[in-house]
């Protein structure tokens, strides 16, 4: 069999960070090689999969992945060596058998999604198919709407500026992804130009967008406002903004704490808030608005404007088919954001997406804030035909390899290539 796993390796690399982190290579029988790097966060939900770290303070400040990089080269190297590297279900069922726990914490989710998209990646190479098709087969032909984080606050940059995390802007008025990637480029360096003149440092965050310490929660989206009309484009028509505040990493004792406002609000008060928000703002999709166990505020929440913007669970769901299911019962969402290693596995990943789908909810793929250049994410999304992507500024390598590998899939599927645009939410823009 030429597509039998011969040979899995693991090492320990460097993240976007400076932190270590999980690559695998995964050597088939008929020589292909498919190489694959685990991201990892900082705003962690507390219900993710365990990412695995030494705690040997001696090096790293106890954040080395050896042992993750050991279970890969031992542990799992023995159960799938010799399976067949097309069988991804097979491969990443054998792996959470192995692992036997209910949070991957025996061999890390970082050890086992590293094999596992190393697997996915190798199957294509011996195809001789690009990653998308492998993923996506003949109908994978929609690239999707780029959302590019422009200005970072939280703990993203150091809790100087915004309490909310992430504003990103959405170009979904744009023909191609191409011409996206541009407008956010451009959006990107008229904002840079908006936030020097008014008297802010443009040093930039873990995601490569500006973090202006402005002390507030709403000055950087008029910053984006005024930055997408200098740029020639019409926020609304051209450009929507989407939010995600992070939530879980203010909310203390009940109350959202929002530090740069000086006041603490109730799960109620931050639904009116956020109802404000998006009256005054081109607001389209709003992320982990309420915190991550608050399911009364998030059925509020849902309640209130999910019949007009997409809203997206990310430390509520992590990923996880089972917190999903309990998320469509409580009605408590629209959307949910797909990071694998927050399942741990490909097969996981994609089950998380199928169930979102078959709800009519938006299912957003995403980066994580510590990146490597591995765009594996890009092909997943246009793989799974997801519609909407968040990985980070059009700024910073790690970052642009993802919308980069968007444009090369969409050149390689020339004129059937789809651009998702205004269609690619959960609420279409406009409807
Ligand atoms: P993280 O942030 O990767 O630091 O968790 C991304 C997000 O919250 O969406
Ligand atoms: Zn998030």
């Amino acid at each position: 069999m030429n597509t039998a796993i011969r040979q899995l390796h693991a090492r320990q690399i460097l993240d976007s960070r400076g932190t270590p982190t999980v690559e695998v290579d995964c050597i088939l029988a008929d020589g292909s090689l498919g190489r694959a790097a685990v991201p990892s966060g900082a705003s962690t939900g507390s219900h993710e999969a365990v990412e695995l770290r030494d705690n040997d303070e001696l090096h790293f400040f106890g954040k080395g992945v050896l042992t993750a990089v050991s279970n890969v080269n031992n542990l799992i190297a023995a159960k799938i060596v010799g399976m067949d590297a097309k069988g991804q279900r097979e491969v990443d069922s054998a792996m959470i058998a192995l692992d036997g726990t209910s949070n991957k914490s025996r061999l890390g989710a970082n050890a086992m999604l590293g094999v596992s998209l190393a697997v996915a990646r190798a199957a294509a190479v011996s195809s001789g198919l690009p990653l998308f098709r492998y993923i996506g087969g003949m109908q994978a032909l929609r690239l999707p709407v780029p959302m590019m984080n422009i200005i970072n606050g939280g703990v993203h940059a150091g809790w100087e500026g915004s309490d909310f995390q992430e504003y990103m802007v959405v170009p979904y008025g744009a023909r191609s992804v191409c011409q996206a990637v541009e407008w956010g480029a451009e959006i990107y360096h008229a904002l840079k130009s908006v936030i020097k003149k008014k008297g802010y440092i443009t040093a930039v965050g873990d995601e490569g967008g500006f973090a202006p310490q402005a002390g507030s929660n709403r000055a950087p989206l008029d910053f984006i406002m005024q930055a997408v009309r200098e740029a020639g484009l019409e926020p609304g028509n051209d450009v929507g903004i989407a939010i995600d505040p992070a939530s879980s990493e203010f909310f203390r004792h009940g109350r959202y704490v929002l530090r740069t406002e000086n006041r603490e609000l109730t799960s109620e008060e931050m639904v009116d808030y956020y109802v404000t928000l998006v009256s005054d703002y081109p607001v389209i999709v709003l992320e982990d608005g309420l915190s991550e166990d608050d399911w009364d505020g998030w059925r509020m929440l849902n309640a209130n404007l999910g019949d007009r913007i997409e809203l997206v669970g990310d430390d509520l769901f992590v990923t996880s088919v089972e917190r999903i299911a309990i998320g469509i019962k409580n009605k408590a969402a629209n959307g949910v954001l797909i990071k694998p290693n927050q399942a741990g596995t490909l097969s996981e990943t994609v089950d998380a997406v199928k169930l979102a789908h078959k709800k009519g909810w938006g299912a957003m793929v995403s980066h994580r804030s510590g990146e490597t250049t591995d765009s594996f994410i890009a092909d997943l999304a246009v793989g799974l035909d997801v519609g909407h992507l968040k990985t980070g500024a059009p700024a910073r390598g790690e970052r642009v390899e993802k919308y980069n590998q968007l444009m090369r899939i969409e050149e390689s599927l020339g004129k059937s290539a789809i651009f998702a645009g205004k269609e690619g939410f959960a609420i279409p823009v406009g409807f």
